[in-house]
């Protein structure tokens, strides 16, 4: 029985147009039909997340956890928007998700990107480096609860003073 990340055949690289269906496939498995309705997806369907900073594991062939990393502005202040997360049910736990964010978040520091965002469980993303940003700081085009909208800033004091709406990049 495999039980950690240690004893997977596990590969880790940038997310590449053929892994679409799979990435796909796996979020509708975690999230299921009523993805489609979350105010993220309001975002996503107005800008493309960015395949070279977005990060797929890939255990012989085949992609088992997927992150995505969506650039975006809020107010005039660019950003990068995280999400989806997600790992197939039978390698969760054994640091794929942790592994997954760690390299998204150098991926992004590396083409000079500032900080990241998303709307997500604190429990899971504050061991993570993610802080809460000021609730109405960030305005999603759709109903959210603010409590869950956390922020990671890849320089010091990136969100400072980061206010207003999500929006495409110009
Ligand atoms: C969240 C998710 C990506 C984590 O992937 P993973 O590879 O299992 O993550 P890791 O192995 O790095 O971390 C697992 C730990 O996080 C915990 N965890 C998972 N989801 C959590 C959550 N929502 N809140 C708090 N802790 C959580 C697990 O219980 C586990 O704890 P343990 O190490 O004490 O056993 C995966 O559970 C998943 O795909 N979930 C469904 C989709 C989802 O909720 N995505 C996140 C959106 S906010």
């Amino acid at each position: 029985m495999l039980s950690t990340l240690q004893d997977l055949d596990l590969v880790f690289e940038a997310e590449l147009p053929a892994h679409a269906n799979t990435i796909e496939a796996i979020n509708a498995e975690a999230f299921g039909p009523g993805r489609f309705t979350r105010a993220a997806e309001r975002v996503r369907e107005h800008s493309s997340h960015a395949l070279a900073l977005s990060r797929v594991a890939v255990l012989r062939g085949e992609v088992v956890g997927s992150v995505r990393l969506t650039p975006v502005r809020i107010g005039d202040a660019p950003v990068l928007m995280l999400g989806p997360l997600a790992v197939r049910p039978s390698f969760k736990k054994r640091g794929i998700g942790r592994m997954l964010l760690s390299l998204a978040a150098d991926a992004a520091r590396a083409a000079g990107e500032t900080a990241i965002f998303l709307v997500g469980d604190r429990a899971y993303y504050m061991p993570l480096g993610y802080q809460p940003l000021p609730l109405g700081s960030v305005r999603m085009p759709g109903p959210v609860d603010e409590a869950r909208i956390l922020g990671l800033a890849l320089v010091p004091g990136a969100f400072d003073g980061i206010n207003g709406a999500v929006l495409p990049r110009r």
